[in-house]
């Protein structure tokens, strides 16, 4: 079975201080720490101004920096051979590819901020699964940004914590030029331990929301089917989103009302609108339920939640579906898809006894089905990002 640790942070960090040292020959004066997430229920509500749940993993992206006084920067990271050198200037659109785009691209952007940089060294350890669909590429943004932050002599106060999930959402769009919404830096950046964050897209209000697990384990399965946001999946369904809103002549599908969706023309247009509709309408109930521990809840919106992203928003594939109904008939109190989607990551709610019985029954179904083995991992409600 393929079980995934978190590590422990203040490991992870010593450990990562000695390679900067080794690859630079000179210390990181500042160690930032940011975690991936899974969400609870809130699927591509975001960019549609809806509500989310998402909660930020143990699972963490950790970025080593030092300041550099000629305006230059270098990027390199313990999971790749490949690195990326060039002046803040070209950090921005345009410039550099692949995960290096994640991580320069976050200097660019704060630098368009107002931020003071003089150019830096950066080496980064991610502990988040790849293209799992629990926000690498998050992580990866606020780690850097937190780092890079404390090096221009930044507290990281709520001001300054805004200022990195903006920022962090540019490098991402404008830079990577990832279409997405902002529910992964806002929960990085903004998470309390022990609680998810329910975040508002429309007032961009979050609180945190003490979950009552008691007896309860929350359980992540990466299906290794892998996932990719600049694919034309993620930009379709944000354009379907788009069209529904300007047939309905209303900013955003958080001003729509189910009614008005089931008149749309286009059957494709009317079915994703219709996920964003109820997806929203699902959130507040789910987080009061979570909060009083009421199960039955829970499993029955988890389970309209998978079928919509299924059948409506058509975001699943077959092995999310199986990682999902598996885990609920192996004694779940509720399973879903989480994330993009496109493949990615189911989280489960499993009574502590049944965790190793639905590990095991998810991992028999997929070899007898040839799939890709799974991973899982235990996502206990962590804190945001910070220095370690
Ligand atoms: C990705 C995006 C988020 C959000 C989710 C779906 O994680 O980065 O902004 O849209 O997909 O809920």
């Amino acid at each position: 079975m393929t079980y995934l640790e978190p590590g422990r942070p203040d490991q992870i960090a010593a450990d990562l201080r000695g390679a900067f040292q080794q690859r630079y020959g000179a210390a990181a004066a500042a160690v930032g720490r940011a975690p991936g997430r899974v969400n609870l229920i809130g699927e591509h509500t975001d960019y549609n101004r809806g509500l989310v749940l998402p909660l930020a993993l143990p699972h963490a992206t950790y970025a080593a920096a030092a300041p550099r006084t000629d305006g230059r920067v270098r990027v390199a990271s313990l999971q790749d051979d490949s690195v990326w050198e060039g002046t803040l200037d070209e950090a921005g659109p345009g410039g550099p590819r692949g995960w290096a785009t994640y991580a320069a691209g976050v200097l660019w952007a704060l630098r368009e901020a107002g931020v003071d940089l003089p150019g830096a060294d950066l080496l980064v350890d991610g502990r988040v699964p790849l293209g799992a669909g629990l926000s690498s590429s998050a992580a990866l943004e606020c780690s850097v940004a937190v780092a890079v932050l404390a090096l221009a002599g930044r507290d990281l106060d709520a001001g300054a914590r805004r200022l990195v999930v903006d920022a962090c959402i540019r490098a991402e769009t404008e830079v990577a030029g990832a279409p997405t919404g902002g529910m992964d830096q806002t929960v990085a950046v903004l998470a309390e331990e022990g609680a998810a964050l329910l975040v508002d897209f429309d007032t961009d209000e979050s609180r945190p929301v003490h979950l009552d697990l008691a007896g309860l384990t929350l359980l992540v399965t990466d299906t290794r089917v892998s996932h990719e946001l600049i694919d034309g999946g993620y930009a379709a369904r944000r354009a379907d989103c788009e069209a529904a809103a300007a047939e309905l002549g209303v900013p955003s599908l958080r001003q729509a009302d189910l009614e008005s969706v089931e008149r749309i023309g286009d059957e494709r247009v009317r079915r994703r609108a219709r996920h964003i509709v109820t997806e929203t309408d699902r959130v507040q109930p789910v987080a009061d339920a979570l909060a009083a521990g009421d199960r039955d809840t829970v499993e029955r919106l988890f389970a309209l939640s998978h079928a919509s992203m299924r059948d409506d928003f058509e975001i699943s594939c077959d092995e999310l579906d199986a990682a999902v109904a598996v885990a609920v008939e192996a004694g779940a109190v509720g399973a879903r898809m989480t994330g993009g989607g496109f493949g990615g990551s189911s989280v489960a709610i499993v009574p502590d006894e049944r965790v190793e019985a639905v590990m095991r029954a998810i991992d028999t179904e997929f070899a007898l089905r040839g799939f890709a083995t799974p991973a899982h991992l235990r996502a206990e409600p962590s804190a945001g990002a910070g220095l370690v």
